[in-house]
């Protein structure tokens, strides 16, 4: 029997692309979180976040070639995520999810894991 991942079964690269994509169009205008970003240009990031979900979800491992184990907490130290940022960052994932138009059921288990994640990220009380 053949394992259909959850990358394939939600529309694979494209999908993911959609998803990264709008979200940083919701970075670029925010005042909260576009001054936390180092790069003038948000493509190189959009990159690295859009080949690390795909790799998370069952996809192509071509960010850890890139760029090593993910290490999250480690990787954002440098960047202050309090409640604002998280919340911040939450709704512009929240809207990028909604625009995926996925099944139900696909959306909750995407939304779950990020949510979860952005609690775990949070490194600051300011
Ligand atoms: C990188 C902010 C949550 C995954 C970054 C960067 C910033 C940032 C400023 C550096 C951009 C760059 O790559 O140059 C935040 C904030 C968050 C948040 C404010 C709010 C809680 C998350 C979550 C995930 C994530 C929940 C995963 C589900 C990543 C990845 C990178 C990254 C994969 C690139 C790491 C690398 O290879 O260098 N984030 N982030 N972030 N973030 Fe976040």
């Amino acid at each position: 029997s053949q394992k259909v991942t959850f990358y394939e079964a939600v529309g694979g690269e494209e999908t993911f692309r959609r998803l990264v994509h709008r979200f940083y169009q919701g970075v670029a205008g925010d005042p909260v979180l576009r001054p936390l970003y180092p790069e003038e240009d948000l493509g190189p990031a959009e990159e690295r976040f859009r080949l690390f979900l795909m790799q998370y979800w069952g996809g192509p491992g071509t960010y850890s070639e890139q760029r090593g184990h993910p290490r999250l907490r480690m990787r954002h130290a440098p960047f202050e995520i309090g409640e604002r940022e998280r919340d911040a960052w939450l709704r512009h994932m929240r809207d990028a999810v909604d625009e995926l138009d996925l099944h139900p059921q696909a959306a909750e288990m995407l939304w779950d894991y990020l949510s979860r994640a952005a609690y775990s990220l949070v490194n600051s009380e300011a």
